[in-house]
């Protein structure tokens, strides 16, 4: 059975226990307005997401919207359940990455994935993984501002169809490009932003996490945040000092 059958029986069930629980003659229920908007809502065509995103990728893999289409092996567009709560994004794809075309595979890679499996006791196929850029720079070099805003469409239109329930943005290039300010991961961890209404963190990149083992116990810090708001034991309330960003209100 695939998922949007097995949502709509759940609805249809719903729909059933209610009729049957309706005050018999007045042939009402009183509801929360959550509920009565969940059981009247029409299917969420998750569905029609995945192909959707399928699609962005090879609209992705064909792009040649700058110079490093010419560099890259290949397009390196996500990794992980596209149905997840948590998304991490990156920078951009390195040396591995391009070459085996799956994000954070290499060195940083098995360090985000060691926080992922060992810190949060997840499995890393049920988190989003992707990255602020979807072609290798040569050399590993940092993302020019150009690449940056010629790929970001496509991490919006990404992230709007995953629509996590947070994103954990690694290291600056996604903080600043996800949350559009140029402000250090320093003074960007440490609260909660939001991205269109997406709750988000920010923590240091798995790279410099490499070069600066002394900062994993911040990262760490931010992860549990992470972790704390996914149980549901922790609000993305915004501090008085964390930033207005793009389209986004929190409480
Ligand atoms: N660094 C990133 O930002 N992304 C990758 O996929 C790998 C390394």
């Amino acid at each position: 059975m695939s998922s949007v059958d097995l949502y709509n029986e759940i609805v249809q069930l719903t729909r059933e226990l209610v009729r049957r629980s309706a005050h018999p003659r007045r042939k009402t229920l009183m509801l929360s307005p959550e509920v009565a908007a969940f059981v009247t809502a029409p299917a969420t065509p998750r569905e029609d997401d995945t192909e959707a995103l399928a699609s962005l990728a090879r609209e992705v893999a064909a792009c040649t919207k700058c110079d490093l289409c010419t560099t890259r092996t290949q397009t390196v567009f996500s990794d992980g359940n596209p149905y997840a709560d948590l998304v991490f994004v990156g920078e951009a794809p390195g040396a591995d990455e391009d070459r085996i075309g799956r994000p954070f595979v290499g060195r940083a890679g098995q360090l985000l994935t060691d926080i992922i499996v060992k810190g949060m006791k997840m499995r890393r196929q049920d988190v989003y993984i992707c990255n602020v850029l979807k072609c290798r720079p040569p050399e590993n070099r940092d993302p020019l501002p150009e690449e940056k805003r010629l790929c970001e469409p496509y991490l919006i239109r990404q992230l709007e169809l995953v629509r996590p329930k947070v994103i954990c943005a690694l290291g600056a290039h996604a903080a600043t490009t996800l949350l559009q300010t140029d402000l250090s991961t320093g003074r960007l961890r440490g609260h909660w932003h939001s991205y269109y209404g997406i709750p988000l963190r920010v923590t240091y990149h798995p790279s410099y996490l490499l070069r600066k083992p002394e900062e994993k116990k911040k990262a760490w810090e931010d992860i549990q945040h992470v972790m704390r708001f996914l149980t549901g034991e922790e609000k993305a309330e915004r501090s008085s000092a964390s930033l207005s960003v793009p389209g986004g209100t929190l409480a």
